[in-house]
């Protein structure tokens, strides 16, 4: 790997651990203002402020509006859109925006959804493959996203559906990917795909103890940090929540004591 994009994948994957945290806060794009994204700046700074966030995957809009570098956290900038729930079809992504704009913005790495087994599979696997190409040009790393829109809903838990799609996306160039967590085999995931695996949260669980033994059962399996959204910014208390997922994924905290500092927190 180049030094320029060895550089840029540090500020993604933190090189201590070789693991990263990284909050998304990409879905007004499709959902518009979802809770907990309604007052999106605050959330951000909110989050930002716990110095805890090692990257965060946005689009370029809320990038530009809402959010204050401080040099210190990554960036994944969303390259792929242009379908909301009001339209026909979830999975009908285009690509947003540019290598050039996301250069200009300060990016660290671009990331496009890929809708395996969905109708637009084929559209949204081009886009993939083209991102790829050119991000590598300027060695900026790619993060392959697994969505399932409606159409594959039900395939969100099976591993061997996830299997293909994240070995998929690095075959069309993805240097990073991102999928859903399995509770049966999800070694199974990771053993097919040669590049970091990490999890995205899906809709909120019912509480924060079930999104710490989510990431716990996918750090055990091989994945190599979260790409959340939900299950930390719709969380009663984030900040707070956020601290102890840090130190599960970078100091190797484990569930029981994930979960006693959870008890310990929710107390005060
Ligand atoms: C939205 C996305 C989200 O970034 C992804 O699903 C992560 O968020 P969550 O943890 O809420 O599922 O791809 O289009």
């Amino acid at each position: 790997m180049t030094v320029g994009k060895r550089n840029r994948m540090n500020r993604i994957l933190n090189p201590a651990s070789g693991k990263g945290l990284i909050i998304a806060v990409d879905h007004g794009m499709a959902l518009g203002p979802t809770t907990g994204l309604v007052d999106i700046a605050r959330t951000i700074r909110t989050l930002s402020a716990t110095g805890k966030v090692d990257a965060w995957l946005i689009t370029k809009g809320i990038l530009t509006t809402c959010f204050e570098p401080d040099g210190r956290q990554g960036i994944i900038l969303r390259a792929s859109g242009a379908a909301t729930i009001a339209g026909e079809d979830l999975t009908n992504e285009g690509l947003t925006t540019s290598v050039d704009t996301a250069l200009r913005l300060g990016a660290d790495a671009l990331a496009t959804t890929a809708f395996i087994g969905s109708p637009n599979e084929h559209e949204t696997l081009m886009n993939m493959a083209y991102l790829a190409d050119e991000c590598h040009q300027y060695d900026l790393p790619l993060l392959g996203v697994l969505g399932v829109g409606k159409t594959m809903e039900n395939r969100m838990l099976d591993p061997q559906y996830l299997a293909l799609g994240a070995r998929v996306a690095v075959e069309h160039g993805a240097d990073m990917v991102k999928t859903y967590y399995t509770p049966q085999d999800f070694n199974r995931v990771i053993a097919g795909c040669p590049v970091p695996v990490m999890i995205a949260g899906g809709p909120k669980c019912d509480t924060d103890l079930d999104t710490l033994n989510m990431i716990n059962g996918a750090l055990k399996g091989g994945a190599r940090g979260i790409v959340m959204g939900r299950n930390i910014w719709q969380s009663a208390r984030p900040a707070e929540l956020l601290d102890i997922v840090w130190r599960m994924i970078h100091q190797g905290l484990s569930i029981e004591e994930a979960g006693k500092a959870l008890k310990t927190r929710t107390r005060r």
